[in-house]
């Protein structure tokens, strides 16, 4: 019987490639790369399994992979997934939920300490030789301490989030969840609040929930209107949540004081987005999971989950999928 194949879509670490291997027939091609997007489209009637992230994959490229059994994604989000033709078509998906989660949450908290204390912009007074007298109130940071941070999305990431706040930096929290959860915190140190209460409230908002048609553009003009003055806007879940004509207004009004962004609407950010050079705005490059030690969790779950599935097994991270209409 001839074996069955996989397409692996992003870069694997070499052992985990190699655990592939074993099993399988793989063909390697990533389809953001443009001259292995013709290898990507050929194989995709051959294979039974994918692995990889960060490209959508809707019902037209389902549709040319009559074999497809799984795809195991190298993320948590899944976005990029057309989810209910994946459904409709009886295709598995996987995800790494949970080992990422403490990683996601420092990063999310060094936005929140960069764009407070400025950081970057006073690294770059440092390194372009500006520094040759004490500088003066015009550079000076805002306090994070002690403020209240806004969460919105209160899963794993969120509440990973929320411990660091209120136990290590005495900040109350509040939280708006789709569905009621408990804060995981001692008493008093957390309360969940309607979504305008906690932007009313919040001198940080963090974004930590899925991109989904509810929540894609759910924070706009009305939104930022409501934020407290000089409030910071930190997102670390998906760019299309925000309307980023509407936050470069807010920044550009003095309304928000600062915002820190690991995600945009389009990635990489393109270069004429006013979001790159904004002196109130701190960007990186979608980088909540990108430690050594994560990404290798990440990979080795993915691969855990793709083999398992395709062996017949129970694979430990299965998304769960809308159920098929009609
Ligand atoms: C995730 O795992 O969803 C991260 O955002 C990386 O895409």
């Amino acid at each position: 019987m001839s074996r069955k194949r996989v397409l692996v879509y992003r870069q694997l670490p070499p052992e985990q490639l190699a655990r592939i291997r074993c099993e399988y027939d793989v063909i390697e091609a990533n389809p953001r790369i443009p001259d292995q997007q013709q290898a990507f489209l050929d194989a995709l009637p051959e294979v039974h399994g994918m692995i990889g992230s960060s490209y959508l994959i809707d019902d037209a490229i389902l549709a040319q992979a009559d074999r497809l059994e799984v795809i195991s994604s190298i993320s948590v989000g899944v976005d990029k997934f057309e989810l209910d033709a994946l459904a409709r078509r009886g295709i598995t998906l996987c995800h790494t939920p949970g080992v990422l989660t403490e990683t996601v949450a420092d990063l999310l908290f060094a936005l929140i300490l960069g764009a407070s204390r400025r950081l970057v912009e006073l690294a770059r007074y440092v390194q372009d030789g500006c520094w040759n007298k004490s500088i003066g109130d015009e550079l000076f940071g805002w306090d994070v301490h002690g403020k209240t941070l806004g969460i919105v999305g209160y899963g794993r990431i969120g509440q990973a989030l929320a411990r660091r706040a209120a136990l290590g930096f005495g900040m109350p929290v509040l939280y708006h969840a789709r569905n009621p959860v408990d804060s995981g915190l001692p008493e008093g140190k957390a309360h969940a609040v309607p979504l305008d209460d906690l932007l009313a409230r919040s001198d940080f908002v963090t974004l930590v929930l899925p991109l989904t048609p509810q929540t894609q553009g759910m924070m706009g003009p009305r939104e930022f209107a409501l934020m407290k003055p000089g409030a910071i806007l930190v997102n670390g879940a998906r760019g299309p949540i925000v309307q980023e004509d509407a936050l470069v207004r807010a920044l550009d009004s003095g309304h928000l004081r600062a915002a820190g962004l690991d995600v945009f609407d389009v990635e990489p950010l393109p270069l004429d987005s006013p979001l790159r050079t904004h002196p109130k705005v701190l960007p990186l490059p979608h980088v909540g999971s990108a430690t050594h030690e994560t990404r290798i969790a990440m990979s080795v779950l993915a691969v855990d989950n793709l083999l398992a599935a395709l062996g017949g097994g129970r694979p430990p991270a299965v998304y769960r999928l809308p159920p098929v209409a009609g």
